[in-house]
């Protein structure tokens, strides 16, 4: 038969209730609601709706928009993965937060080994969708539980993990350091008890443990004017980075961006002054990426490592002297 036919009689084959299903799944990337099926059978079978028109308006939609917006995010973030590259000045739309984070962190996962992903029960689907492509050996940590076919899923307070001492190769915490020990109640969790002293370096002690050594954390966070929000916390650049090297963490690589009228803006010299979270769109107005590495302060505090940089300052100062001759 003619392959243009074919093809033609191919988009009218099957039942409309099996459809509506998989143009829903497709496009929406979810099974279509009782309310929206009901319209859309309804509709196709007193013909007020053909088949092309309703893959038109799905793709048409703000929903289809936002699968669009991640899909992008996570295509853009295992590309680079796959050529070696890490994202850097990235420009995104503007929307939340995950469109930056998202793309990032994959760029920067590893080619291969064990990653703990704390606060994956939330995660949008599209993400997880990409780290289960992504060929690692998957661990999703929370203290809300969900089953991800693919993922080994603990429930667990990422302050008290079930893991042993350098058991991971990579940890990745896409804006949920900031809501340790705070008001969860909005992810289903009751009050967590312990929520006294400072949660969240606590949670960063957690993981340089977990780590093995030469393993790295990536870290993204809201930023901007401290504050507490109740059910996070968010700080300026100053107070990440204090957390950061209270917790023995080497800030290896350091991002901040901004949202700004034309979408998220790498920003290094970001005032964070007057800053504040869902200021300037849906949440975040703006986000610091970080890949910290543990042990590597300790190193330097080590009578070597002193010795170390001792010696690199003295053949500076003395090549600049000899400069000066
Ligand atoms: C904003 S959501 C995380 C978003 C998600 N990582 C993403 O990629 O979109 C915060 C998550 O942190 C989890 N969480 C909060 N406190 C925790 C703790 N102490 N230990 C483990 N998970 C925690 C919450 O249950 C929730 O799933």
């Amino acid at each position: 038969m003619d392959p243009r036919l074919e093809a033609e009689l191919d988009a009218h084959a099957g039942s409309d209730e099996e459809l509506v299903e998989r143009l829903f799944r497709l496009v929406l990337r979810r099974p279509p609601d009782d309310e929206a099926r009901e319209r859309a059978l309804r509709k196709l079978a007193e013909g007020t709706l053909s088949r092309a028109t309703l893959l038109y308006e799905l793709a048409a939609s703000p929903e289809h928009a936002r699968v669009r917006e991640l899909d992008d995010a996570v295509a853009l973030g295992l590309g680079a993965r796959a050529r070696g590259e890490r994202i850097r000045w990235l420009q995104a739309p503007a929307t939340d937060e995950r469109v930056v984070e998202v793309p990032w962190v994959l760029s920067r996962l590893v080619p291969s080994g064990r990653v703990l992903e704390v606060g994956y029960a939330f995660a949008e689907p599209a993400y997880l969708a990409g780290l289960l492509r992504s060929g690692v050996e998957l661990v999703g940590v929370d203290l809300a539980t969900r089953d991800v076919d693919g993922m080994e899923t603990v429930r667990a307070d990422v302050r008290a993990l079930p893991l042993g001492d350098d058991s991971v190769d990579q940890a990745l915490l896409v804006s949920t350091l900031e809501h340790v020990g705070a008001d969860n109640a909005v992810y289903g969790i009751a009050a967590a008890e312990g929520t006294d002293g400072e949660p969240r370096l606590a949670a960063l002690r957690e993981l340089g443990r977990v780590l093995r050594p030469g393993g790295s954390l990536l870290v993204t966070v809201p930023l901007g004017e401290p504050k507490d929000y109740g059910w996070f916390r968010q700080e300026d650049e100053r107070g990440w980075m204090r957390l950061f090297a209270r917790a023995g963490l080497f800030v290896h690589e350091l991002e901040l961006y901004e949202l700004t009228p034309e979408g998220w803006r790498a920003s290094p010299d970001l005032d964070t002054a007057g800053v504040r979270y869902g200021d300037r769109g849906p949440a975040a107005s703006a986000v610091l990426c970080a890949e910290l590495l543990p042990g590597r302060t300790r190193r330097l505090l080590s009578a070597g490592g002193l010795r170390t940089v001792a010696r690199r300052r003295a053949r500076r100062a003395y090549r600049r002297a000899r400069r000066r001759l």
